[in-house]
């Protein structure tokens, strides 16, 4: 979702600014737009679509060390040049981007900027016309910056240049996300440190409430009160590597691969110098004291929510409910006495869960947030994090991340159950991380398979029971984001009571027949479809497969099946995705991190 870069600094800004916007299209957006302070006042470019076209319409020969960028990706008005970002107050003087949603700016404008021409359908207009309402009413930019901010009601991260103040970038935050670089050579922002890893690995964090002046020579943090604030900067630990593609076609495949490693490195990352898996003594005593565990999330990471309730209950003894974020904060049901929540969220920064966490920290619960991203929005203010170490993932479609999320609630519910289990869990996921790898060396069969089943298909079918149920909806939601085929996930005895009437000759159904306790059923359930002309593919595993079903998965312990069920279903929709013609890494209307309600 929107993204935010911003340069001051010795060096010409055009190519940072448009290679950090490059870093950030990940996040999703559908137009991109920057803004220079030159000697000969600000210039400005916006296009509608993609950076590459943003960068084809930059003079080459530009002279400006100052400049702010951003990519849009709509909320308040269609995804055009006029609705683009950077935004001008109405006399040109004053420039801004912005990244989230002003709640009250249909009032903004009525109570202050009745005369002001606008020239978007944005809310984001009425922040820059503010800005400038108030300092020709005498205030300095600083104090107009201020007054505005102090009537908006939303999220905001802004990045703000005056004509008249051509050696400053104002930078205020709130609710989304947004970092300070620093280093000698020059002062930056952006919404996310990849894009500025080229500059500098030195970053301070911003909370909500702030302002920054960011000068060539310096950065000022203040409240918006005004109150100092020294904070010092932490190093980015990212590598340049972790963030390209490589050798691989897109971002997908290669975070489609690096499963195995990603799961590999958290058994590491979550052992006792003598091997054995642990997790903070702190989070464990959390759990010990709840009576209940709320798992909250959106998307992905409510699929893997819905696999980790299992965990917890089956491993750990303690009940939990998993539930999406995003209806979870408007309609809560009756809590236990002693509920614990979990926030699962990959990016750490989505607007639906971070609102949950808001109000339930306001009600006094503990909270824990598992996610990928330390120092994000929802790992700052919960009370304990679980980190994914999955790396960045740059995909919008989540894949290691899952898989993370799955080891890391597997492991979490394992400690918690105090090794009571039968099994040894870090032998266990081993052998999973073996199977993802012989299943991630299938990639020319999921091609022809993917050929086979969806060619100029619809629609289609996941069904499973059990964990394979959960893991069908992560497949449909695969499905569907990055190949716009119509896909949809059901328990396997649920499609007769009312989806079954839209079978007909050829439509794929995706079966997954991983539970031994209810492969019997489930296979019952694929007669009932391809009696009615379905073209069902069966995927099973190990020991428990029969003759015709399409993929045998290697056998793993049946509580973490979904770890192998999923890589299949995630390299059919790349290879349908790829041969759709689709953007496999950046699907039409999606965002990675979704920073709006
Ligand atoms: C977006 C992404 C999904 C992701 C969901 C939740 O919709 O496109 O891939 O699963 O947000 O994101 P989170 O960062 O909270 O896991």
């Amino acid at each position: 979702m929107c993204g935010i870069v911003g340069y001051n600094g010795k060096n010409q800004a055009a190519e940072i600014l448009l290679a950090g916007l490059e870093k950030l299209e990940y996040r999703g957006y559908d137009s991109a737009g920057m803004a220079f302070q030159t000697e000969d006042g600000l210039v400005q470019y916006k296009e509608k679509g993609r950076v590459a076209d943003l960068r084809k319409a930059v003079d080459g020969s530009l002279e400006s060390s100052v400049g702010i960028g951003h990519t849009r990706w709509a909320t308040h008005g269609v995804p055009d040049r006029k609705n683009s970002h950077p935004h001008q107050s109405a006399t040109g003087r004053f420039t801004l981007v912005h990244n989230g949603v002003i709640e009250n700016y249909e009032k903004l404008k009525n109570s202050y900027l009745k005369d002001v021409p606008f020239a978007s359908d944005t809310d984001t207009e009425v922040i820059v016309q503010l800005v400038e309402h108030f300092a020709e009413e005498g205030l300095m930019t600083g104090e107009a910056f201020r007054k505005a901010l102090s009537l908006l009601h939303g999220s905001y991260a802004i990045a703000l240049l005056d004509e008249q103040a051509p050696e400053m970038i104002f930078v205020a935050k709130n609710r989304s996300p947004l970092l300070v670089g620093v280093s000698e050579d020059c002062n930056v922002v952006a919404s996310d440190a990849m894009a500025m890893l080229q500059v500098t690995d030195q970053f301070i964090e911003l909370h909500d409430g702030e302002v920054v002046l960011l000068g060539r020579g310096g950065v000022t943090i203040e409240t918006l009160e005004g109150e100092k604030i020294e904070r010092a900067p932490y190093t980015a630990e990212l590598d340049m590597s972790d963030i390209e593609k490589g050798t691989y076609p897109h971002y997908m495949l290669k975070e489609i691969d690096e499963q195995p490693g990603v799961i590999r490195k958290i058994m590491e990352a979550y052992s006792t110098e003598d091997g054995t898996l642990t997790i903070e003594p702190a989070i464990r005593q959390a759990f010990r004291r709840a009576d209940r565990l709320y798992i909250i999330a959106a998307g992905t990471s409510y699929h893997a929510g819905l696999v980790g309730k299992e965990y917890i209950e089956k491993l750990a003894g303690l009940p939990a409910e998993v539930h999406i974020s995003s209806e979870f904060g408007y309609n809560m049901p009756l809590l236990s006495e002693k509920p614990l929540f979990l926030f699962i969220t990959q990016s750490g920064e989505t607007a639906d869960s971070r609102q949950v966490l808001v109000k339930v920290k306001a009600l006094g619960y503990p909270a824990i947030t598992m996610t990928n991203v330390p120092g994000s929005t929802l790992s700052r203010e919960a009370d304990h994090t679980l980190l994914l170490h999955a790396g960045p993932e740059i995909a919008v479609a989540s894949t290691k991340a899952y898989t993370a999320q799955l080891a890391v609630l597997a492991i979490s519910a394992y400690c918690l159950g105090d090794g009571a289990c039968d099994f040894d869990l870090k032998q266990e996921l081993g052998i999973a991380a073996n199977a993802i790898e012989t299943l991630t060396d299938a990639k020319q069969e999921m091609e022809s398979l993917a050929a086979e089943l969806l060619d100029n298909k619809r629609n289609a079918f996941f069904l499973g029971r059990g964990l394979d149920y959960y893991v069908s909806l992560e497949g449909a939601l695969k499905l569907k984001e990055i190949s716009y085929i119509q896909a949809e996930g059901f328990a396997g005895g649920e499609l007769k009571h009312g989806t079954i009437a839209l079978i007909e000759e050829g439509t794929p159904v995706i079966a997954l027949a991983t539970q031994r306790n209810v492969s019997a059923n489930l296979r019952g359930n694929v007669k009932e479809v391809t009696a009615r002309g379905a073209n069902a593919c069966i995927i099973s595993m190990e020991g428990d497969s029969e003759p015709g079903d399409r993929l045998i998965l290697p056998h793993i312990h049946d509580l973490l099946t979904p770890l192998a069920a999923v890589i299949p279903l995630q390299l059919l929709s790349y290879y349908a995705s790829l041969q759709r013609g689709c953007d496999v890494d950046k699907p039409r209307n999606l965002a990675k991190s979704v920073t709006v309600e």
